[in-house]
């Protein structure tokens, strides 16, 4: 990892202040109402607790976690959870936050999971977005970034569960 050639795609510094943009956002749009932010492991885990602590309202959490197979980095379409939720969300609020969506499998297929438990509302808040990617429909409500194809790490995204501690993100190159 060390090794391979990187470049900063965003810095922390611009990731900061997209950040406090969504939380604004959020806080404005959920004023008053009780909020439940599901995060989807483990990618999500630094973005989220940046975006709650920029939020002005309160919030519970809450977390899931989410495998897809096929070949290589690409998704067949078959997700399974591996880690459900813990709390009750019928008649609640709900915002899921990732930190990338891609093929839009994984995160449609979550959707689908949680509505089945009839929350009041549910959004989904996605760090990076790389729209031209999809297999699937999807359309995150709140995005921080939409990136094109490419590998990207840190602020939670790794590569071969390595650079998820980088503050800032970096797209690698060859
Ligand atoms: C990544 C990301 C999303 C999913 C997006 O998770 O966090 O959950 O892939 O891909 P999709 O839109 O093509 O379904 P990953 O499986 O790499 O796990 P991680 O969060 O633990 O890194």
């Amino acid at each position: 990892m060390d090794k391979m050639k990187k470049e900063i795609l965003f810095s922390r510094k611009a990731i900061d202040l997209r950040v406090r943009e969504l939380a604004a956002g959020i806080s404005r749009d959920y004023q008053g109402r009780e909020l439940i932010v599901i995060g989807v492991l483990k990618g999500a885990f630094i973005f989220m607790a940046d975006l709650i602590r920029s939020m002005t309202i309160p919030c519970r959490v809450d977390f899931a976690r989410l495998a897809s197979y096929g070949a290589g980095s690409v998704s067949n379409g078959k997700v399974i959870l591996t880690k459900d939720i813990e709390t009750s969300i019928r008649g609640k609020d709900i915002l899921i936050v990732e930190d990338i969506v891609d093929t839009g499998v994984t995160l449609s297929y979550f959707v689908e999971w949680l509505q089945e438990r009839n929350p009041r509302s549910l959004r989904v808040c996605a760090f990076l977005d790389k729209r031209g990617r999809r297999k699937v429909t999807f359309e995150a409500d709140y995005v921080g970034f939409a990136i094109e194809d490419g590998f990207v790490v840190g602020y939670g995204l790794d590569f071969d569960e390595k650079a998820r501690f980088l503050p800032d993100v970096y797209i690698m190159k060859d």
